[in-house]
C-alpha cells in the first residue's frame, strides 16, 4: 500500500510558513494539507489563495519534484473562491458538500479548473453525498474531528465511515484517494489505515513535535506494520 502523509501547515508557525513546509518536505512528507477557515462555516479564520500563491514555490522535493498542496475549503459559499485557488497553485480542492447548493457543479468547476476535486464528510454527513458524483470524485476526505481547529481527540466512528467508504471506492473501480483528517497519531494511525485510509493529514502530531523527521518516521513504523 502507498500511504500518503499530508502534514496540515494549520499547526506550524505561520512567521516562518515557507521555511516550515520546505522542514516538513525534506522530513518525508507527501502532500501538504492547507486548511482555509472563513470564520463563517467554521468557527475559525485561517488564510486564502494568496498564501496558497506564497506557499507554492516551497512545496516540492529537494531535487525539485512537486509536492501536491492539497486545499481543504471549510468555507461558505464554495463556487466564488474554489478557482482562485487552482489559480494560486493547489492540486487537489475538496469542499464539504452542506457549503455548496450544487454539489456536482462546483465539483465540475474545480475539475475544470485543472484540479483534482474532493469531496468532506464531516462526522454527522452521510456518504449518501457521493451517490450520483462518484465519478467526479477524486478524493473523499472524511473528518475525524468537526472542523474548525487543530489539535482535537479523534472521534472513533470515523472509522466505520471510512470502512464504508472504502468500500465504496473499491465498488467504482477508481482509484480515488481516501483521506483522513483529525486527531490521527502515531498511536491511531495503524487502525485507520486498516479502516481504508491512504491518506493522513496530521497538524499537531507533526508541527507539534520537535523533530518532524523523528515524528514522520514513527507514523511511517506504524503503517509499515499494516502492510507487513
Ligand atoms: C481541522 C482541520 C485539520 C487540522 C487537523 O478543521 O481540517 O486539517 O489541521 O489537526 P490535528 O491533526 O492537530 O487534529
Ligand atoms: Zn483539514
Amino acid at each position: 500500500m502507498n500511504y500518503r502523509l499530508a502534514p496540515s501547515i494549520l499547526s506550524a508557525d505561520f512567521a516562518r510558513l515557507g521555511e516550515e513546509v520546505r522542514d516538513v518536505i525534506a522530513a518525508g512528507a507527501d502532500v501538504i494539507h492547507f486548511d482555509v477557515m472563513d470564520n463563517h462555516y467554521v468557527p475559525n479564520l485561517t488564510f486564502g489563495p494568496m498564501i496558497c500563491e506564497a506557499v507554492r514555490p516551497h512545496a516540492k522535493t529537494a531535487a525539485g519534484g512537486k509536492i501536491p498542496i492539497d486545499v481543504h475549503l471549510m468555507v461558505k459559499p464554495v463556487d466564488r473562491i474554489a478557482p482562485d485557488f487552482a489559480k494560486a497553485g493547489a492540486d487537489i480542492i475538496s469542499f464539504h458538500p452542506e457549503a455548496s447548493d450544487h454539489v456536482d457543479r462546483t465539483l465540475g468547476l474545480i475539475r475544470d479548473a485543472g484540479c483534482k476535486a474532493g469531496l468532506v464528510f464531516n462526522p454527522a454527513t452521510p456518504l449518501s453525498y457521493l451517490d450520483y458524483v462518484m465519478d467526479k470524485v477524486d478524493l473523499i476526505l472524511i473528518m475525524s474531528v468537526n472542523p474548525g481547529f487543530g489539535g482535537q481527540k479523534f472521534i472513533p466512528g470515523a472509522l466505520q465511515k471510512l470502512r464504508e467508504a472504502k468500500a465504496r471506492i473499491e465498488q467504482s473501480g477508481r482509484d480515488i484517494w481516501l483521506e483522513v483528517d483529525g486527531g490521527v497519531k502515531a498511536d491511531n494511525i495503524a487502525d485507520v489505515a486498516r479502516a481504508g485510509a491512504d491518506t493522513f493529514v496530521a497538524g499537531s502530531a507533526i508541527f507539534g513535535q520537535g523533530n518532524y523527521g523523528d515524528a514522520i518516521k514513527t507514523m511511517r513504523a506504524e503503517l509499515a506494520k499494516v502492510s507487513a
